[in-house]
């Protein structure tokens, strides 16, 4: 009896590890004959219950069974275990490594870093307003009366009568001063949307930076020192400028600051449409009915403010003449900067 048993298990054994084998699985079959509670600790239980004279044969069929077992899987582990080993080591190192992609930071982000650092350090803080804005703010508290042809400079999405997505960053302005008392000093830079047919030169998307400052006593000439301390520093040292007269609804007077195209120093291109030079900016002093509005006394408090365009401003850096790369994405373009 006991010596089928022994013989069917051999047999069992050697089926089993001729199956695809590894490690785990072979860790399955030594735990299944060999482990205390195994088939072959079992037979030997057996053992003790048979006809005490077949006892010496049968334990030695035992014993030959058992240690067979054991050096088979001690053998066949080894194997397995070089063959990992094996498989682990075929990394071919003549291969070229990867080139790992470096992100950078998109040019208008550049462009707008350095605008805030320039102004952070003539004592601007940098403030954001929302995008979705209200006929009041975008217009009304900027002295842009209803059915003023002002409104028609600036084609606007409307989202319903009374909200609309701002097309420009002004009204940051007036957000601000209804906060705050003067002295206010500040930039507010962010994304404004208008309605105009998609070119080279305008987008429905765009980004501007408007800037702010309120005090007592603050003048034109000061306005003047600002902005060109600024143009001095972000386009080049020894610029030419000029201020011309200009109109806005939110600042009086207005003007437009150009300065020497810094491609043909002034000889006149195509950048400057040979005319010498480049618009880069509004600007104005503050309309005394947009500080009513805000409740500032216009008798008391006077200030300056300003207004750009990012990317035109990063265009006029950097020869850029169509502003849709900016929203391609193109990897060709961003890495260049
Ligand atoms: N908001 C004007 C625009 O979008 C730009 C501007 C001009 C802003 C003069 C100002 C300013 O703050 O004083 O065209």
């Amino acid at each position: 009896m006991l010596a089928q048993k022994i013989n069917a298990t051999l047999e069992n054994f050697q089926k089993e590890i001729s199956t695809p084998l590894n490690l785990k699985v072979l860790d399955e079959i030594r735990i299944k004959y060999l482990s205390k509670n195994g088939i072959i600790p079992s037979l030997f239980d057996e053992l003790k219950s048979s006809p005490k004279e077949e006892r010496p044969n049968l334990g030695k069929l035992l014993n030959s069974l058992r240690d067979l077992t054991t050096t088979k899987i001690a053998e066949l582990k080894e194997q397995l275990d070089l063959q990992l080993q094996k498989d682990k080591a075929q990394i071919d190192l003549s291969l070229p490594g990867r080139i790992k992609l470096l992100g950078s930071k998109h040019l208008l982000t550049q462009t707008l870093n350095e605008i805030k650092s320039i102004f952070r350090s003539l004592g601007f803080s940098s403030i954001d307003g929302p995008e979705l804005e209200s006929d009041y703010y975008n217009f009304e508290a900027l002295n842009f009366p209803k059915d003023h042809p002002a409104r028609d400079m600036q084609d606007t999405f409307f989202v319903s009568k009374d909200f609309l997505l701002r097309t420009h960053t002004t009204p940051v302005q007036v957000r601000i001063m209804e906060k705050h008392q003067p002295p206010v000093r500040a930039i507010m830079p962010g994304r404004v949307y208008r309605n105009e047919a998609v070119s080279a030169r305008s987008y429905c998307m765009f980004h501007q930076v408007d800037g702010i400052y309120v005090d007592t006593d603050v003048t034109f000439a000061e306005l003047k020192g600002t902005l060109v301390a600024f143009a001095k520093q972000f386009y080049m040292e020894d610029l030419k400028y000029r201020f011309r007269p200009s109109f806005f609804p939110f600042t009086e007077p207005s003007a437009e600051m150009d300065i020497t195209c810094y491609l043909c120093h002034g000889k006149g291109c195509k950048v400057c449409k040979y005319s010498g030079w480049l618009e880069i900016l509004g600007c104005g002093m503050v309309d005394p009915n947009v500080f009513k509005m805000v409740g500032y006394d216009p008798e008391k408090y006077s200030g300056y403010a300003f207004g750009m365009g990012i990317e035109r401003t990063a265009m006029l850096k950097y020869g850029i003449t169509d502003i849709r790369i900016f929203f391609d994405n193109d990897v060709r373009f961003l890495k260049q900067f």
